[in-house]
């Protein structure tokens, strides 16, 4: 097949790697630095067929061979589809299901036309992937089923040096009646192999992120989320990997979704070998109504390949994220170390013990104080978690003078040894209400509900329906009035139970809709604000959140040694600039373990906000005392933390002494963290080797010793440690 050059951009960027998108009649290519991407056509049935979805190929590919069609699975379920629909004897599940106002749920969707754009448009209403025509191009493929007049446009736009693809689908209804599309996956991918693994991220509250692989059996394996947001139990995450595959070696398949609602995650090997993975909606929480003329976009997904295991997976996603995801000013630099007040008062404070603390952050060296939650509620204090979520305002008790004065007082502090004034930063949950708060009194019916059933809480608290448009308005509202009453550039937006009922099942997606307009008002009313997301601790680490919010907090289990897993599970897919992680008393409060400050410390240097949750006028002495140098040991490799490049050298499941290696955007420095859980006694030390260097270069060790990365790569260092608990942070500088 000989490829005709249809698009090309005359462009530094693109001219680098082969040309990102090429379509040769109704063949098409997607080419990145080390993926392509091929699909094309089916002349007789106008279905879009895959070809390859893996490492750079020439131009002449072999097409499927399909040999003697016997049983019952007819030419359609032996196929690789692109957009595999309903009802037409693909017996594999289906990327989209629509019922028709006549009742059927046949669909037919058959190419109709391409179009080449230029750059990526933005989804409407929903957080999305962008960049630059240098950066990304597109590809939409227009299908149309003639029977219901229902058209889907497929949307591929490839980031060829992130070697990404990303996905998405519109469906318009072009005929007379209503249609319900009862599910819609955004990506669709059917994969040539018969032995493959899927990893997984699941967990529950204070354990999320817990990395999970097993191979891929026949029939489906489903993995989503059903608690209205990407929750804890699962995250919206997908790898596929050869059985062989290992952190540094093999073939890895990405797939992340960039949504924060309720979704599904199917993976299905049928019964002739190839392997499906879709990812999308909840079919269970969407049955979206779609009347004539009007259009429903699915979330995206983002499919990352690597030829370089899974860690090469992770960064490419890493990459793609920071610069092309998060909108944030502060996406890759800036954050100040902060102290958070929770687990130092939780909500035992008044104005004088909040200064109190503040003061003490300030000596330690922090550079911004958050006031966690409990400052606010009127007629219906917040003293506990069961009064005053929906009434922001402060509470009058706890701050007779409003916030103001207080934060002038704060803020004029000057973060130890510096001439830096401390910054401030509120918490908030304004996606919630209490049934004890003023805006239940007066809008009981702005709760989330379903008829005459019983309004069920969770934390004393119920979800209020973003997808009204005068919820959302009272939120944007009564958030842009605090922040405008003090001098506040940090904002953790918290999230604490999950959506049960609703009114109907499409008010997930409305509410996904209503979130993001909120989300999307209020930072670019406040650009300047440090936005955090939250929902006890990493329910909502999703790339959605990410669009706006760029750091998240992982876990509320601040617990080190659990934290090693908690982070590096959720460095799967998202990069360490966005993780929120925090240096907290001992004994841990959910754990009860006693980790060193040391090792507690240098596990949350890993996150790209690093921070303080604790109250140090009740720490020991001694470790007081190693505050300080801790903190300017985070804020020397915060830089590389927030920029850098991530190694897993050795996983936490895997190793006793889990190590991972970040190195800097350009390549100059690097810092190396290893950790040891539990003792060694009379034995040998590991070699932990290390990866991603330039073997030729040479490097200063910390020590000032200077070993070039074919030494540190080949041999590697060793580490003694005593005791449970180790940990050491070598800085390498390249000379
Ligand atoms: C959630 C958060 C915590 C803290 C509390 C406050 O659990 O994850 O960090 O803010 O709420 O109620």
């Amino acid at each position: 097949m000989s490829l005709l050059l249809l698009f090309f951009f005359n462009c530094p960027n693109l001219m680098r790697y082969p040309i990102a998108i090429v379509a040769d009649g109704t063949h098409f290519a997607l080419n990145g630095k080390n993926v392509a991407y091929r699909f094309h056509v089916d002349n007789t049935t106008g279905d879009l067929l895959g070809d390859h979805f893996g490492g750079s190929v020439g131009d002449n590919i072999p097409l499927e061979v399909i040999g003697e069609v016997n049983g019952w699975v007819s030419d359609i379920g032996r196929v690789r589809r692109e957009f595999p629909d309903q009802g037409r004897g693909d017996y594999r599940v289906p990327a989209i299901s629509i019922r028709q106002s006549e009742g059927y749920t046949v669909s037919e969707f058959r190419y109709k036309s391409h179009k080449i754009i230029p750059g990526k448009p933005a989804l409407p209403g929903l957080p999305a992937t962008m960049g630059t025509e240098e950066d990304v191009s597109t590809l939409v493929i227009s299908m149309y089923d003639k029977y219901s007049d229902v058209a889907a446009d497929l949307s591929y736009s490839i980031f060829p040096k992130h070697d990404a693809i990303v996905r998405s689908v519109n469906v318009t209804n072009h005929g007379t009646g209503n249609i319900t599309i009862e599910s819609l996956a955004s990506l669709s991918v059917d994969l040539p192999y018969e032995d493959l693994d899927m990893i997984n991220l699941r967990g529950d509250w204070a354990r999320e992120a817990q990395r999970e692989r097993r191979s891929v059996a026949y029939g489906l394996q489903s993995f989503g989320s059903s608690n209205g947001y990407s929750g804890h139990l699962h995250n919206p995450f997908l790898a596929l990997t050869e059985p062989s595959t290992t952190e540094s070696q093999g073939e890895a398949w990405g797939f992340s979704l960039v949504y924060t609602g309720s979704f599904t995650v199917n993976v299905e090997k049928g019964s002739q070998g190839f392997t499906r993975a879709l990812m999308g909606f909840n079919p269970s929480q969407l049955s979206w109504v779609l009347p004539p003329g009007e259009t429903l976009t699915s979330p995206e997904c983002v499919s990352v390949y690597s030829k370089d295991g899974i860690g090469g997976m992770s960064r490419s996603l890493h990459r793609l994220y920071r610069n092309h995801l998060i909108k944030s000013k502060f996406a890759t630099s800036d954050r100040p170390t902060l102290l958070n007040s929770w687990e130092g008062l939780y909500f035992d404070f008044n104005q004088s013990s909040i200064y109190d603390l503040a003061k003490e952050a300030a000596g330690v060296g922090a550079k911004l104080f958050v006031l966690d939650d409990g400052w606010f509620g009127k007629e219906y204090p917040r003293l506990s978690d069961n009064a005053g979520l929906g009434d922001w305002v402060p509470n009058p008790d706890r701050f007779p003078d409003g916030l103001e004065p207080l934060v002038k007082k704060i803020t004029d502090l000057k973060a130890a040894n510096t001439s830096t004034n401390m910054r401030f930063g509120i918490w908030f949950e304004p996606e919630m209400v209490n049934p004890n708060s003023t805006l239940y009194d007066e809008h009981p019916d702005w709760a989330l509900h379903a008829g005459p059933y019983p309004r069920t809480e969770a934390r004393n608290q119920l979800v209020l329906n973003l997808a009204l448009p005068e919820v959302q308005d009272y939120i944007i509202k009564s958030v842009s009035d605090v922040l405008k009453s003090a001098d506040i550039s940090y904002v953790k937006w918290d999230n604490n139970r999950g959506i049960n009922e609703t009114p109907s099942p499409a008010t997930n997606h409305a509410y996904m809709l209503g979130m993001y307009r909120v989300f999307n008002e209020l930072t670019t009313q406040f650009p300047d604000v440090l936005w955090e997301g939250c929902a006890s601790g990493g329910g909502r680490f999703d790339p959605g959140v990410l669009q706006y919010f760029p750091q998240i907090w992982t876990s509320d289990n601040t617990d080190a040694i659990d934290r090693i897993s908690i982070q590096l599970g959720t460095s799967l897919a998202y990069p360490p600039s966005a993780m929120g992680a925090h240096l907290s008393e001992v004994p841990n409060h959910q754990t009860g373990r006693t980790v060193p400050v040391a090792v507690r410390a240098h596990v949350a240097m890993m996150g790209g906000s690093f921070g303080l949750e604790l109250n140090p006028a009740v720490m020991d002495e001694e470790d007081k005392a190693a505050v300080p140098g801790l903190v300017a040991l985070a804020e020397k490799v915060n830089p590389i933390i927030l920029n850098g490049d991530m190694w897993r050298l050795n996983l936490p499941e895997d190793s006793n002494w889990p190590a991972v290696l970040f190195i800097a955007e350009d390549a100059r420095k690097a810092v190396l963290f290893v950790f040891q859980v539990a003792p060694n006694v009379n034995h040998s030390w590991p070699r932990i080797k290390l990866q991603g260097l330039d073997p030729q270069a040479s490097y200063k060790v910390d020590d000032g010793v200077v070993y070039t990365g074919a030494t540190l790569m080949n041999i590697g260092l060793q580490f003694a440690f005593k005791g449970d608990y180790g940990s050491q942070v070598v800085m390498l500088e390249k000379q």
